[in-house]
Formats: C-alpha cells, sequence, structure tokens
C-alpha cells in the first residue's frame, strides 16, 4: 500500500478508536464461553421449528402450500442447517480477513477489538458447526472464490469491511426475528439469540468502518473505481443471498427437481419482497 493510502486508512480508522474501546469492554464483559452448551443427544426435524415459517425460504410459493406440518417442519430444520453452513463459510473467511489484519501498524489502533471480533466469529463457527455435525452435515459453499483482484489493497481494505457487514446485516435480520421467536426448537433459538447479540456490536463496528473508509478514501480513487466498487458490491449482495436458496435443502426435503425449486422460490414474488425488506438496512 502506497504511503498515501496509509495514511487516509490511519486517518479513517483513527476516528473508530473509542468505538473499538468501548465494544471490546463490552466483549469483555459479556464473554462466552462456547462450551458449556447441553447439546441434546439427538432432535426430531419434523417435531418443530428450526426456522421461524415466514422466513423460510419457500413461504409464499406453491411449494410451500403444498407441504403438511411435518414436511415443514422438515425444511424448516434443513433450512437452518443451511443458514448455519453459509455463516460457517462466512465467517471462515472473516476470520482469515480479520487475522491477517492483526497489528497492521495503520490498524494498531482497532487491534483489540480484532481480537475480540476473530475470538466471537470462530465461537460463532463452534455453534454452528456443532449442529449440523451432530444432527446434519455441513453444506458445502457454492460461492466461487477468483483468484486475483482488480482493486488496490487500500480498495480491499473497504471492501473487506464492506462485505463482512452486508453479510452480517443479512443474517442478522434473520437472528434477531428468530432469537424472539417461541415458535423456535430451544437451541435454534438458542443459537440465533447467542449470536445476535454478538453481531449488534459487530455491526456497530463495521457500519461506522465501512462509511468512514469510504468517506476518507474514496475521493482519491476516482469515479471510474468508486463505480466498479459500488457494481462488485451489488454483485456480492446477489451472491450472499443465494446461498439462502440451497437446492441441497429442498433435495434433503424429498423434492424431485432441487434445482428447479430453487430457481423458482428465488423468483417468487414474495421472496423478492421479502429480500428487499431484509436488505433494508
Ligand atoms: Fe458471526
Ligand atoms: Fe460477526
Amino acid at each position: 500500500m502506497s504511503a498515501a493510502a496509509a495514511n487516509r486508512v490511519r486517518e479513517a480508522v483513527a476516528s473508530l478508536d473509542d468505538t473499538a474501546d468501548r465494544l471490546a469492554s463490552q466483549s469483555r464483559r459479556y464473554y462466552h464461553n462456547p462450551y458449556q452448551t447441553a447439546w441434546p443427544q439427538a432432535v426430531d426435524p419434523e417435531g418443530t421449528w428450526y426456522t421461524a415459517p415466514e422466513l423460510s425460504s419457500l413461504y409464499g410459493t406453491p411449494w410451500w402450500e403444498g407441504l403438511a406440518e411435518p414436511a415443514r417442519h422438515r425444511l424448516s430444520f434443513f433450512e437452518a442447517v443451511n443458514f448455519f453452513s453459509l455463516n460457517i463459510h462466512g465467517e471462515k473467511t472473516l476470520m482469515a480477513g480479520l487475522a491477517s489484519r492483526l497489528y497492521r501498524p495503520d490498524l494498531a489502533g482497532i487491534a483489540d477489538y480484532l481480537h475480540h471480533f476473530l475470538d466471537e466469529e470462530n465461537k460463532h463457527s463452534v455453534y454452528f458447526g456443532g449442529f449440523c455435525r451432530r444432527y446434519a452435515r455441513i453444506y458445502r459453499s457454492r460461492q466461487v472464490q477468483f483468484p486475483g483482484s482488480p482493486f488496490t489493497a487500500e480498495q480491499e481494505d473497504f471492501l473487506f469491511f464492506a462485505k463482512t457487514m452486508i453479510f452480517e446485516e443479512i443474517v442478522d435480520y434473520y437472528n434477531a426475528r428468530q432469537a424472539k421467536d417461541v415458535r423456535l426448537h430451544p437451541l435454534a433459538r438458542f443459537i440465533n439469540q447467542y449470536h445476535h447479540g454478538e453481531e449488534t456490536r459487530h455491526l456497530v463496528f463495521g457500519r461506522r468502518l465501512a462509511a468512514r473508509l469510504w468517506e476518507v478514501c474514496a475521493p482519491a480513487w476516482g469515479e471510474q473505481a468508486r463505480e466498479d466498487i459500488r457494481r462488485y458490491l451489488r454483485a456480492f449482495m446477489v451472491m450472499a443471498w443465494r446461498e439462502y436458496y440451497n437446492p441441497g435443502v429442498y433435495a434433503d426435503c424429498g423434492f424431485d427437481d432441487p434445482w428447479g425449486v430453487a430457481e423458482g422460490a428465488w423468483q417468487a414474488a414474495g421472496q423478492r419482497a421479502h429480500r428487499r425488506a431484509a436488505s433494508g438496512r
């Protein structure tokens, strides 16, 4: 990174020092040990809800209408397994990005909070992995990583925090609602509740940092680069949402044409409206 770019990043990050200190002290105060949870031996996928029905990817589609209650429960179970799986994949990338930024001189002021951020993501994945591996499996990610990047290191910093924020905003839409939903299996509800609690802090940090990096750094990039970045982030958001319509889920629920179901659900008017509402922030 050029000296001018590093100075801009340092300036943007400096205005977050107080926020990062406050969030770090909250992380210490609410420090959570993920190894004290009592996991049931087994869960019954058809016995109750694991995802709120209104948040199912098939809600409002003809496929939903065609399912009896136990089959809807089963779908809600595999949707939860998919939600937890996509979080594992997102958090792996996130942890790698946080680790690579720890103790970088221009990010020194937020190093303490980056430690908590990284620690908390790791613990989230302990829960997500614990659920998926005990009761089902981890679905593989369909996201493709392309080698190389057309962006500068400074732009990559902004993109890393902006993508993290977009990913976490979508996830938190689900977490926040399901944390309060007494219809859910207590374990599924707990995982949403716990995740929401820590993600609230990550989002305070991420929203401020992404905004500051854009304000301080982006004016030096030129209009073409800024437009490329906007287009890239729009594509990232579509890709992030696509993971919520996983043919593997529909196959595990016995649908004959899981890819057709995924495409039909993605196009359904009710699901478009849901994605718009959930992307509001
Ligand atoms: Fe997380
Ligand atoms: Fe997070």
